[in-house]
């Protein structure tokens, strides 16, 4: 079985996705994991000089002797790199800031479509991201997108930043939020939209839980 689950920065996709693992005892794929991950390397390994300067073939290079998996701990699963989990390394606003620019390179693009299908080759799966139900798996069994507005995103992810940059502003969560959502909606390969035959959700007024009961009477109720 392959569910995906499309939308925006903080739409609240991957928490409603990890839910939907833990239900349908399936693998997570947090595919935004996948692109923090290698932009992760690409600043570690000094592939990038500035923005509109970035050495793709050392990076390309690089994550090709690397092994990216998703590990299983306690039910949720998180990524790692040569067998090390580096969740807690991948969600700063730096590497939040140059994600987007490196995800809109086609190398980069065409490695992360082989171990995403690797993955699901071998595994159900739920895959949270921007382009999973458009050109992942556009024959997916079950696809959502979800959405929510520019401030209310802006504000959910401002309560998980300032854990760890306690002087971030709200504003500049939001200016960053609309940067991504333009880089992400407006790049040529694989802009974020609505897959075709996906269930819309927005999650504005709703908690994780009420998406995902969502989801999961849907997936019942046309299985
Ligand atoms: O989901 P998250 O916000 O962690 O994703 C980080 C970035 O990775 C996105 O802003 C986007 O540029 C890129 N991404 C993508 N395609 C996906 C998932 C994420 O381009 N399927």
């Amino acid at each position: 079985m392959i569910i995906t689950i499309d939308g925006p920065s903080s739409s609240g996709k991957s928490s409603v996705a990890k839910e939907i693992s833990k239900i349908f005892d399936i693998v997570h794929v947090d595919s935004g994991a996948i692109y923090r991950a290698i932009t992760f390397l690409a600043i570690n390994f000094n592939c990038i000089e500035n923005e509109s300067n970035i050495n793709y073939k050392l990076l390309t290079d690089i994550i090709q002797s690397k092994k990216i998996t998703f590990e299983k701990n306690n039910s949720s699963y998180s990524i790692a790199i040569d067998g090390v989990v580096v969740e807690s390394k991948i969600r700063n606003s730096r590497i939040s800031k140059l994600v987007s620019v490196i995800a809109a390179e086609k190398s980069i693009r065409d490695y992360v479509l082989i171990i995403q299908h690797q993955i699901a080759s071998r595994n159900s799966v739920v895959m949270d991201g921007r382009d999973i139900g458009s050109v992942v798996f556009p024959n997916a069994e079950y696809k959502f997108y979800i959405d929510a507005s520019i401030k209310e995103r802006s504000h959910r992810r401002w309560t998980e930043l300032k854990e760890y940059e306690s002087n971030i502003t709200i504003e500049n969560v939001e200016k960053d939020l609309m940067k991504r959502d333009f880089n992400d909606t407006n790049r040529s390969i694989s802009p974020l939209k609505i897959p075709e035959n996906a269930v819309i959700i927005n999650s504005d007024d709703k908690s994780i839980k009420n998406v995902v009961d969502e989801i999961v009477v849907f997936i019942k109720s046309n299985s």
